[in-house]
């Protein structure tokens, strides 16, 4: 039972503690549950090729339901799993993701912009790092229509996100009103009338594919009308939702690893200067993220130490085997690229911050890379914002090294807090200046 508890409330220092004591997959038992650890890539890999018959994604613990709505992808399984993720995914093909390329570095330009003006007084810079990936996935989402009407959008949802990193236990359904509960469905409440005007205000516009550069009229236009009108809501909120914490979480930690390494910092601004450079950011294309291969490689190494998601849930829908493991029917499996990401017989001085070893992998390095890095899922139900998330960070982080001079006001690494959502505990406190050299 204390591990269980250990898994809820401070999941990253007793899965180490786990770990070192009965190796990377293990089952964990408390009461009338059981729990299936599992971070040993040989078990990962059949264990998220494999999405229909075996396991349930759309299960009973899963407390998104609640914020992202029944007809949501990510609680769903079977057909109505494959529809609602196919309609969606042609919304991040590669011209799309082009197209947002100039919205992410304008909206890091303004972050920047925002920060200079506070002077030299340290800050937390996680709460500015969340306004700014909620102003992205908004503009993405709705391309730039909302006009204003995008800031009080995020506004509006931020108790429904913030009720999404709880811990799992206190998400359970609660009748008492003015709880966190309470005031999350009162924000969705605000959302919705926004979304559902939106995709009226399309609907009666009736544009074509062709001009769809947003995931909004991406959707709206998907084949054969294949998802209703509270589908797209669906869809549009777990959007939100999916790509909130986790984004916010990522920049975090990468800026904290990034800037407590002045090398790194320094390896970042070069490449910047010589990618980014002057180029006007409404010419900035896919070539330009290509060529940041560094940043990308300091955004993958962050990951790797500090994946966002330190473990994500399935339902065994039936007695099954995992290598050697004997998982019951209903038991649930929490498996984790936390683990997979941190094994000492794959990765070489697993604890050490080294992009080098995505930027120049070695043999080995390249075969722990290829089986257990895996921040963003594999297979059919991995992250479907992959491709968005980390180009916005890399992005982020080339232009940030660009533009300014950042220093730590903590040396030490924070610890990690959240269960659903791993994000540093003191946040990320720092000072920050305009560029000198
Ligand atoms: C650093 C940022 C991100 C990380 C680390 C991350 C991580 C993940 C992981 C691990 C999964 C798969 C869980 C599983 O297989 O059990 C997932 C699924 C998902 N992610 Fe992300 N994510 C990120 C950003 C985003 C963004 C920006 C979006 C949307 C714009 C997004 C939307 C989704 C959706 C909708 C799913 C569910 C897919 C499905 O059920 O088929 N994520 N994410």
């Amino acid at each position: 039972m204390r591990a269980l508890r250990g898994l809820t409330s401070d999941p990253c220092p007793t899965l180490d503690a786990l770990v070192a004591e009965h190796g990377p997959t293990f089952i964990v038992r408390g009461g009338p549950m059981t729990m299936a650890i599992v971070g040993d890539p040989a078990h990962l890999a059949p264990l998220l090729a494999t999405t229909t018959d075996a396991f349930r994604w759309g299960h009973v613990f899963n407390v998104l339901g609640f914020i992202v709505g029944p007809g949501s992808m990510i609680v769903s399984d079977g057909d109505d799993h494959k529809r609602r993720r196919g309609a969606t995914q042609p919304a991040f093909a590669r011209r799309r993701l082009d197209a947002w390329i100039p919205i992410i570095v304008s909206e890091t330009d303004r972050l920047v912009d925002e920060t200079l003006k506070r002077g030299a007084d340290a800050f937390d810079l996680y709460p500015v790092g969340r306004t700014f990936v909620r102003r992205v996935v908004v503009r993405v989402l709705f391309g730039d229509g909302l006009g204003d009407r995008a800031d009080e959008l995020g506004a509006v949802l931020e108790p429904a996100m913030t009720y999404g990193v709880q811990p799992a236990l206190r998400q359970l359904p609660h009748p008492l009103p003015f709880t966190r509960r309470a005031r999350a469905r009162e924000a969705l409440r605000g959302a919705d009338s926004i979304i559902y005007e939106e995709i009226d205000r399309r609907r009666r516009a009736s544009r074509s594919d062709d001009d769809a550069s947003d995931v909004l009229d991406a959707m709206l236009a998907a084949e054969g009308g294949a998802l209703s009108t509270s589908e797209i809501r669906d869809q549009t909120i777990t959007l939100i939702a999916a790509g909130y914490d986790t984004t916010s979480s990522g920049l975090a930690w990468t800026l904290l690893r990034a800037a407590g390494t002045p090398d790194v910092w320094k390896a970042l601004r070069a490449e910047a200067d010589r990618v980014l450079g002057h180029t006007p950011t409404a010419q900035l294309d896919g070539e330009t993220v290509r060529g940041l291969s560094y940043a990308d490689a300091v955004v993958r190494e962050s990951l790797r130490l500090h994946p966002p998601g330190v473990f994500s849930p399935r339902q065994a829908q039936r007695d099954l085997m995992l290598g050697d493991f004997a998982i019951k029917k209903g038991t649930m499996i929490l498996w984790s690229p936390y683990v997979a990401g941190r094994l000492a017989d794959l990765w070489d001085d697993p604890l050490e911050f080294r992009p080098a070893r995505f930027a120049e992998p070695d043999t080995r390095q390249q075969a722990a890379i290829n089986g257990a890095w895996m921040p963003y899922g594999r297979g059919p139900r991995a992250c479907i914002g992959f491709a968005l998330a980390q180009m916005e960070l890399t992005l982020a982080l080339a232009r940030l090294a660009q533009r300014v001079d950042i220093a730590l006001v903590r040396a030490e690494v924070p610890k990690p807090i959240g269960m659903i959502v791993n994000r540093p505990d003191c946040g990320v406190v720092v000072r920050v200046g305009a560029r000198q050299s």
